[in-house]
């Protein structure tokens, strides 16, 4: 999979002029990706799929959370966060409690990331040879679960963020501090070895 997205010199950005709107590119490019996993979690017992099919799908989700998806949340928690996060402390009708909106993302993408490697364990164990049938509908029950949540988790965190957070940067932040956070975003791409796939 990874050779799809090695990084070659015609795909390097090397300029990105609204970082929001690039964010919410690559959150399309995440949704296709979460449809996939739909399809998968939907599959996995109903059709009783095979570990070698199972394997093959969650692979390409998997790959794409290691690059694209990893890229992007490299993008907000160390680009645009630390920004914004002062202005919503200040922002009175927003957050719960302590809890700001930032702070909320970043449990969501801890949250994500668990579920993520838990399916990476499961999917381990449901290709060693010892595993007998009983429990191997046990694992693969316990991934269509996981699976489920990161979907939930994913779509409603994509709305929050394109609706709401992106929404909240534009109006706070200068337009000096969103050019800075395009330009850390042009430098973390330069530093991966891999490309955003959008
Ligand atoms: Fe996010
Ligand atoms: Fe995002």
């Amino acid at each position: 999979m990874k050779s799809d997205i090695q990084k070659n010199s015609h795909n390097l950005k090397t300029k990105i002029i609204d970082a929001t709107a690039e964010m919410k590119k690559c959150h399309q490019e995440v949704l296709k990706h979460l449809d996939g996993l739909q399809n998968l979690k939907e599959t996995i017992i109903k059709k009783n799929l095979p570990v070698s099919a199972i394997k093959n799908e969650w692979d390409k989700f998997n790959d794409f959370a290691n690059t694209s998806l990893l890229l992007h949340t490299r993008d907000e928690e160390q680009a645009l966060f630390p920004l914004l996060e002062p202005k919503l402390c200040n922002h009175a009708c927003i957050g719960t409690g302590s809890i700001t909106p930032v702070e909320m993302m970043m449990t969501d993408h801890k949250n994500i990331h668990a579920a993520i490697e838990v399916i990476n364990y499961l999917t381990k164990l449901l290709g060693k040879k010892e595993v007998s049938n009983e429990l191997s509908f046990v694992l693969k029950n316990e991934m269509a679960a996981r699976m489920a949540m990161i979907i939930k988790t994913m779509r409603n965190h994509i709305w929050k963020e394109d609706n709401v957070l992106y929404q909240i940067a534009r109006s706070e932040l200068s337009f000096e501090e969103l050019d800075k956070v395009s330009q850390k975003m042009v430098v973390f791409r330069s530093q991966s070895d891999f490309i955003c796939l959008h």
